[in-house]
């Protein structure tokens, strides 16, 4: 009985310093603070464990598909490179003012196929990445899925070539981007 009290005095203290952690605004939610080490921690664990349970089970097309690769690269330069950047490309002013930071996607690739398309089709959570589910078709996206797997093997030049989308292609979004400079803005949304 008494060790029952003493573990309900614990909860209740618990709750309560839990309520004034929130009320107080203990927590800093600034963007340009970053995470404590534990809590950075505890964030990766939580969303690398998350990915990979919810991606089991989803099956991987054949990705090498040239098709796949140009309908891919087209999508990635248009949706994706203002946060995760292209070759020759080394920041951008989204990218550097994001945190979580996007990773770098000219240097890096996920090992697993299935993870990268659950990433893409269902967005990350207190990040800026998005659930691109909600507008695009599963072929579209496993298409990016496939660039993906080649862009950090692309030079500048490559690139160029892997991303042009072809004249009167209806799925082209209007907000492309020119230009190589080491230093850009987020295609589209350059305020006046
Ligand atoms: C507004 C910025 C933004 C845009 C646009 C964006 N992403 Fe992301 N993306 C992020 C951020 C931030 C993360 C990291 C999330 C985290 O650390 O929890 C991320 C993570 C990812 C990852 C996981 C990388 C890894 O292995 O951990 C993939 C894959 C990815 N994005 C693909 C894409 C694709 C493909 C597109 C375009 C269709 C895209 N992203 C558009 C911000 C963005």
């Amino acid at each position: 009985m008494k060790l029952f009290k003493i573990l309900l005095g614990l909860a209740a203290v618990g709750l309560i310093g839990g309520v004034l952690f929130v009320y107080f605004g203990v927590f800093n939610v600034a963007a340009d603070e970053p995470h404590s080490k534990p809590a950075y921690w505890l964030m990766e664990t939580v969303r690398e464990r998350s990915i990979a349970v919810h991606a089991k089970g989803i099956k991987v097309p054949s990705l090498d598909d040239a098709s796949m690769l140009m309908s891919g690269g087209a999508d990635y330069n248009e949706m994706c490179s203002g946060c995760h950047l292209r070759p020759g490309v080394e920041s951008s002013e989204l990218r550097d003012a994001l945190y979580p930071q996007p990773p770098n996607l000219t240097k890096t690739k996920r090992a697993n196929p299935a993870e990268t398309f659950w990433i893409i089709k269902h967005g990350v959570k207190m990040s800026a990445m998005p659930a691109w589910g909600a507008t695009h078709d599963d072929r579209r996206m496993w298409a990016m899925v496939a660039f993906l797997q080649q862009l950090p093997r692309l030079t500048p030049a490559q690139y160029q070539i892997l991303t042009a989308r072809a004249e009167g292609d209806e799925r082209s979004h209007d907000h492309g981007s020119e230009g190589g400079d080491s230093k850009e803005t987020m295609p589209g949304m350059n305020m006046p």
